[in-house]
């Protein structure tokens, strides 16, 4: 008499769990294929619009991701972190070129439509899957410590940690870097307006956590300006 309850022979569970680790690897490669085109994408758009901050904005991912190392970010984190450094001023593609050029201080009607910016971001990036956590730390970029920025008014730890790394960092390189207008401020003293603001402006171990590498990290951005880290320091 026939059996029917032998059972149907089996993969093994080996060749099985190595097909599954392989199909997971090439999710990750496709996931990180896709990021790597939307930065590139957005970069491109960033040139259009003649604000491209390619240098500025790859600096920023680098003092970013060794900072949110050392504070100790998970791998997904530090994967936002790097979409946030470069890209989180996505959204001045969408203000005026009056205001974003205007070399004079901006009067508070220009500049409460500068502040749109981070909101800008936040409402092009969350469109794409896999980016909605980026696009939320670009909408906090501008948040301040003692909560008195925008667009929330988050405070502390309610702003998110690759927020509070990217307003630190994107602050102290906006202050050494030269711009037609304006001569970039020499080291010491950009360290002094840093240290003046932790805690207020500021995340302040944040703050520390980029100042114990900072100094080493000056001579690419002095070079750009054709000065000398020590001739800055
Ligand atoms: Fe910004």
């Amino acid at each position: 008499m026939p059996n029917d309850h032998i059972p149907a022979p089996m993969e093994g569970s080996s060749s099985f769990a190595a097909r599954e680790s392989l199909h997971v690897k090439q999710l990750e490669a496709q996931t990180s294929a896709l990021r790597s085109s939307v930065i590139c994408a957005f970069n491109q758009l960033l040139d259009l619009k003649d604000l491209n901050t390619g240098v500025h904005s790859t600096r920023l991912a680098e003092w970013g991701m060794r900072v949110g190392r050392e504070l100790g970010l998970e791998e997904a984190e530090l994967q936002n972190l790097e979409v946030a450094a470069l890209l989180h001023d996505i959204g001045k593609v969408g203000i005026p070129d009056s205001i974003l050029r205007k070399p004079e201080r901006l009067d508070p009607e220009e500049y409460a439509l500068m502040k749109k910016h981070s909101e800008y971001g936040w409402a092009v990036l969350r469109m794409l899957p896999g980016f909605e956590r980026a696009a939320l730390d670009i909408l906090h970029h501008h948040e301040s410590f003692d909560g008195k920025g925008y667009p929330a008014g988050l405070t502390g730890a309610e702003i998110p940690v690759v927020s509070r790394i990217v307003c630190v960092i994107d602050a102290f390189d906006a202050m050494v870097s030269s711009r037609p207008y304006r001569k970039g401020l020499p080291y010491q003293e950009a360290v002094r307006r840093l240290n003046e603001a932790s805690g207020t402006q500021f995340d302040p171990v944040v703050v520390q956590s980029f100042l114990s590498f900072a100094e080493s990290e000056m001579s690419p951005v002095f070079a750009a300006a054709g000065t000398s880290v020590s001739s800055a320091l």
